[in-house]
């Protein structure tokens, strides 16, 4: 059932070229997506690993677009009473969470149009919502989310996609070999710098800090370390405090617009003894020289590598899972679906 895989995360894991590669396809053939016309105010109500993508979606649409979205934890959002704009978009891979329910609930409720974006056909979210488009994860059984992550970010990076005149055809159509090739990252230097932390963070700028606070679960879900996500600017803001030789960093470092800031901040985190993980782009010998273990994505579309570094955190997340011998699919204490508030 694992298909050869010791576990159903790794087994998850792999199927993300071809997840990504038939979710963007499925959409390219979803009239449905650019009849919606997608409207300039957007509130995103999600949880856990959703209410990451969804956060990687509003940087998506605040760089590419003149849309305006906004992102609530769905737990919050009955609390806050956020202003609900021309659309709520209920964002879960179960289509269960009762939390990201109760929000398209509140949504209807103030006459406002619903969008669910879900992986399981027939979910109570699918009847809730006016519409709904479906990521092409297929059955997730492992309790950490992978592929439902990737294929969200493939929901979304498609309707960005769609709201910018279909300017990034072309890279979502190539993705997934970025996606093959970084299945076979060695990490083993990058588990064994781990070693015995019981904490460490996960930093990162822009899409990429979405993308760190995504990794820092995954890690803490599996593996049991404390791992805190953090946008890398904040670090200064009293994080910095813990920083010693006893808490390793895994610092996302990608060319772009947050390059040389996210390049002063490793100094700095290594300057108070941080060992760090650099996650940055093939050949920057910039980043390798100032960081312990250089882990490398391929050179691609920045959409994309918000993609292919979130697939390489999860496989950071499972190795040191593994060599610490957890419970991979099954982390104590928590369950697939959280159906109750
Ligand atoms: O089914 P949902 O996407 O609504 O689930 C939301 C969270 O419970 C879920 O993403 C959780 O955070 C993951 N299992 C973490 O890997």
């Amino acid at each position: 059932k694992k298909g050869g895989f010791e576990h159903y995360m790794l087994k998850e894991i792999y199927e993300q070229p071809q997840v990504f590669y038939n979710t963007i396809k499925a959409l390219e053939k979803d009239s449905r997506l650019s009849m919606l016309r997608i409207p300039s105010e957007i509130t995103v109500a999600a949880c856990g690993t959703s209410y990451h993508a969804s956060m990687a979606f509003r940087y998506l649409v605040q760089e590419y677009t003149t849309k305006r979205l906004s992102v609530e934890l769905a737990s919050e959002f009955k609390y806050y009473t956020p202003p609900v704009r021309d659309m709520v978009i209920g964002v879960t891979q179960s289509g269960e969470t009762a939390d990201t329910l109760a929000a398209i609930e509140a949504a209807k409720a103030r006459n406002c149009p619903t969008l669910a974006v879900t992986n399981v056909l027939g979910s109570s979210i699918t009847r809730s919502a006016d519409w709904t488009v479906f990521m092409c994860a297929g059955p997730e059984i492992s309790v950490a989310a992978t592929k439902s992550f990737t294929a969200q970010l493939a929901v979304f990076m498609g309707m960005v996609n769609v709201m910018a005149d279909g300017r990034f055809t072309e890279p979502l159509a190539h993705a997934h070999r970025s996606i093959e090739r970084v299945l076979s990252t060695d990490l083993e230097a990058a588990v064994g710098l781990l070693g015995s932390a019981t904490g460490m963070f996960y930093v990162g700028r822009g899409v990429f800090y979405p993308v760190a606070l995504e990794g820092a679960l995954k890690m803490k879900e599996i593996s049991y370390i404390h791992a805190e996500g953090y946008a890398a600017g904040e670090l200064k803001h009293g994080p910095f405090a813990l920083l010693s030789t006893e808490t390793p960093v895994v610092a996302i470092c990608i060319p772009g617009q947050t390059y040389g800031v996210m390049l002063s901040n490793i100094k700095e985190m290594k300057a108070r003894g941080a060992p760090i993980i650099g996650i940055g782009v093939e050949g920057d010998t910039e980043v390798e020289s100032v960081v312990d273990v250089f882990v490398t994505v391929p050179e691609d579309h920045p959409m994309v590598q918000a993609v292919t570094v979130s697939v390489v955190l999860q496989l950071l997340a499972y190795h040191t899972a593994n060599a610490l011998c957890r419970d991979i699919d099954k982390p104590r204490n928590l369950a697939k679906s959280v159906t109750v508030e």
